[in-house]
Order: structure tokens, then C-alpha cells, then sequence
């Protein structure tokens, strides 16, 4: 696989085989993710892989989120919504968050977050590599108060991405991209 091809054919994805993932090959690629381009050199993030009964845990926060968000009074609907929720979490087989640490200067942390969002690419690309596809979700279960008291985020820390990783059960098909070169601006 060229870097080309893994750029292009990378895709978010939920459906994952019943497949583990482990945590060393985890921890391995993001030995390499890691060395992204970063502003000053603040290495700002810092990585907590959630297993075992924190998943739980996380799966019936995300469950609590759904009820909260559903507008429905229908018992069995409800039923459905709370099972679905625990279960979108509780089968991911990989679950981690990216946090960073909040820089006391503005635009540092601004460039914190994109040198951590590169790291997330570095990491989504060579977990395809693996044969591995990844969701970045920045959703209420990844902001949440519950999920930052779980995760044990600080006060001067921030979630940049819960990451979900697994072995793909699907290959969707992509959304196309607006050409580059139709945003291509050239001043002379
Ligand atoms: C910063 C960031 C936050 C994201 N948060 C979410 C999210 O909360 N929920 C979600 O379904 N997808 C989220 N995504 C994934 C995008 O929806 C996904 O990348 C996009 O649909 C394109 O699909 P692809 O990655 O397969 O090309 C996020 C992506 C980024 C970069």
C-alpha cells in the first residue's frame, strides 16, 4: 500500500468484525504517530486506552446520553435506544482518548490541537496500514462531564478525539471530495 492509496482509501468506520485489537499494537503506532510537526515542541497530548470495566462504565454513560437526547415517551422505543447505546460503545474493540494539555497562551493552544490532530491522521493511517480503520468522535459522550471524570481529564486538559478502533466488518463507500484544484487560489 503506497502512502497515496492509504491516504485515499482510509475511511472512518463503525462496524467492526468481533475481532481484538490489542493494546501493544495500539501503543507501537503511536510510537510513530507521535512524530508530527509541533509548534515549540509542547507535546502536548497524552493517551488513556479505556478497558474492561471503564468501557462498561463509558458504554452506559453513552447510554444515559441517548436517553437524554431521545423524544420519545414509547417504552419499547425507549428500550432500543438505551440497548443500542451500551452496545455502540461496550463492542468497540478498541477505545481510546487523545487529550491535551491547555496551553496558558492562546494561540499555542490552537496549534496544540492541529499538531494533535495531525497525530490522530498519522495514527488513523497506519492503523489502516494494519488492516485496523478508526472513528475520531468529539461528540457529547467524548466532552461530556461524566466521560472527563472517568477518564481522569484535569482542569487545564482537553479531550481532542475519543478514538475507536477495530478491525472493519465493512468497506463503505466514500463521500466524494471537492478537487483540490478548484480551491486553488494563485496570487502573483
Ligand atoms: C475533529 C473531528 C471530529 C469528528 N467527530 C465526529 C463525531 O463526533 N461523530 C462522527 O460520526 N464522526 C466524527 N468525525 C468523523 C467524520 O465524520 C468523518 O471523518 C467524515 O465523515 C469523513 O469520513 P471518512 O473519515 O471515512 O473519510 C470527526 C472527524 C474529525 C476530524
Amino acid at each position: 500500500m503506497t502512502l497515496k492509496q492509504t491516504i485515499r482509501e482510509r475511511r472512518s468506520i463503525s462496524a467492526y468484525q468481533d475481532k481484538e485489537v490489542s493494546a501493544a499494537l495500539v501503543e507501537e503506532l503511536l510510537e510513530t504517530a507521535i512524530w508530527v510537526p509541533n509548534h515549540k515542541l509542547t507535546e502536548p497530548w497524552r493517551f488513556v486506552f479505556v478497558q474492561g470495566e471503564a468501557k462498561r462504565n463509558l458504554a452506559e454513560i453513552n447510554r444515559e446520553v441517548a436517553m437524554a437526547k431521545s423524544n420519545t415517551d414509547n417504552k419499547e422505543d425507549l428500550q432500543v435506544i438505551s440497548d443500542n447505546a451500551f452496545d455502540k460503545i461496550n463492542r468497540v474493540p478498541f477505545l481510546f482518548f487523545v487529550i491535551n494539555t491547555l496551553h496558558t497562551d492562546a494561540k499555542l493552544r490552537e496549534e496544540d490541537y492541529a499538531a494533535s490532530s495531525c497525530l490522530i491522521q498519522n495514527f488513523s493511517l497506519l492503523a489502516w496500514e494494519e488492516g485496523l480503520s478508526t472513528f475520531w468522535k468529539t461528540g457529547k459522550l467524548a466532552t461530556c462531564a461524566e466521560t472527563a471524570e472517568l477518564i481522569g481529564l484535569t482542569e487545564n486538559e482537553r479531550v481532542v478525539g475519543q478514538i475507536q478502533v477495530g478491525y472493519p466488518a465493512k468497506s463503505p463507500t466514500p463521500t466524494p471530495r471537492f478537487a483540490a484544484k478548484d480551491r486553488i487560489t494563485v496570487v502573483e
